[in-house]
């Protein structure tokens, strides 16, 4: 591994925008919308606060390209341009407190039509529409369920596919829109993209089937569908599973082939995830070591020549300097940790002795904190003077 002198503060440039640091908010969903798709006043919290942390790169949850791509009623979207306005007034936010905002699009696929995480994350049946939540038509690759008792989700048709990828330019141009100046593809944890890429899922013998060039075939379209509206100057990510971590499953050599398809069709990161393409790997409680996608960041980032997010238990700022320092990726995301605490990049500084005065800090909180540890540091040396 060799050490460079980029570390996890240095900025990064990517196309027509520069990211101040080398941290980034992981997309993560809320659940927490009414069922029009809409931010309202706990995402313009939630966002603020993240956004005040200091993060180079601050992503929104998932929003949905269709109403049908959804995982619960409770999704954010980007569906229609009425969602347009509450999108820009997020994005001004998050934009003001310095940090860039970032968004991804997601289909769910067969992952939809679910209830929220906290209330069993269980396919939407009679009972919940007797309370107000129907379940939809679901779509995938082929007609698998995502565990058993799932919606068995319809296999998309061409015209369907038509369909999703006009979605997908029209979602990706809304983005742009509202001010996004980077988006994501959600093409891992089992959501619809996830599933036409794995063997596990995809059983077709059509043009989006079989082989390699069948299953990577609709990422290739809708990479080139939101290209075709998303600025040039903006970058682009997509999110994979790396390896979906089941026996005859997609490979990490699979990804390293794909991210290469990726980089010559407009890509500019490859965010490395892994999982999720059955509901049992979402959820089963596994320990795992810190950082432990991260070496599937590294092995894209050195044989695909791209450059590559990490994600994934990745808590300590020592570890995630040291990803960057060591070249295994090029940017590191954060997620619960920050649920945690949102102030994680702003502690970040402080613990790698990049921000020895609270400069990072909003200047209405960091001139005070300042003064209190350099009061605690007093206190803390008339201590020992006095023996105590
Ligand atoms: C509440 C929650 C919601 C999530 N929603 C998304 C999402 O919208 N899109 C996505 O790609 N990953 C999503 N994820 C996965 C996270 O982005 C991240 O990859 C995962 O939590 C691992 O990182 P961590 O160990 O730092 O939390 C979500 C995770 C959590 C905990």
């Amino acid at each position: 591994m060799t050490q460079s002198p980029t570390h996890l503060f240095s900025p990064l440039t990517l196309r027509g925008v520069t990211l101040p640091n080398r941290i980034v908010i992981s997309p993560m969903q809320q659940y927490s919308a009414a069922p029009d798709g809409l931010p309202n006043a706990f995402h313009r919290q939630h966002y603020g606060r993240l956004s005040l942390g200091g993060p180079g790169l601050l992503f929104t949850e998932a929003l949905a390209v269709t109403a049908a791509g959804r995982v619960t009623h409770s999704d954010l979207g980007i569906w229609s341009n009425d969602h347009l306005p509450a999108l820009a007034a997020l994005v001004a936010d998050i934009e003001r407190f310095g940090a860039i905002p970032a968004t991804q699009l997601i289909h769910a696929g067969r992952k939809g039509s679910v209830s929220r995480p906290w209330e069993g994350y269980s396919p939407l049946d009679a009972a919940t529409a007797a309370k107000g939540s129907a379940p939809w038509t679901t779509f995938s690759s082929s007609a698998i369920p995502a565990n058993r008792g799932w919606h068995v989700p319809e296999a998309l048709e061409a015209d369907g596919i038509k369909r999703l990828l006009d979605d997908y330019a029209a979602a990706a141009a809304r983005a742009a829109q509202a001010g996004f100046r980077v988006l994501n593809i959600h093409a891992a944890h089992g959501y619809l993209i996830h599933s036409f890429l794995s063997p596990l899922a995809n059983h077709r013998n059509d043009d989006w089937g079989g082989d390699f060039a069948g299953r990577t075939r609709l990422l290739l379209q809708v990479v080139s569908a939101v290209r075709s509206t998303w600025p040039s100057d903006r970058p682009l990510m997509v999110r994979l599973s790396c390896v979906d971590d089941e026996p005859g499953g997609w490979t990490l050599n699979d990804s390293v082939a794909l991210a290469s398809l990726l980089k010559a069709a407009g890509v500019d990161v490859v965010d490395c995830s892994s999982g999720g393409l059955a509901e049992r790997t979402t959820t089963k409680m596994v320990r795992r070591p810190e950082g432990y996608q991260v070496p599937y960041a590294e092995r894209i980032r050195t044989q695909a020549g791209m450059p590559t997010m990490a994600v994934g238990l990745i808590t300590t700022p020592a570890f995630a300097d040291a990803v960057v320092r060591e070249g295994r990726a090029d940017l590191v995301a954060i997620g619960r940790e920050a649920l945690h605490n949102p102030h994680w990049p702003l502690h970040a500084a402080r613990a790698l002795g990049r921000d020895e005065r609270f400069d990072r800090w909003p200047p209405s909180w960091g001139w005070w904190l300042e003064k209190r540890a350099r009061a605690a540091a007093l206190a803390e040396t008339s201590t020992d003077a006095t023996g105590g």
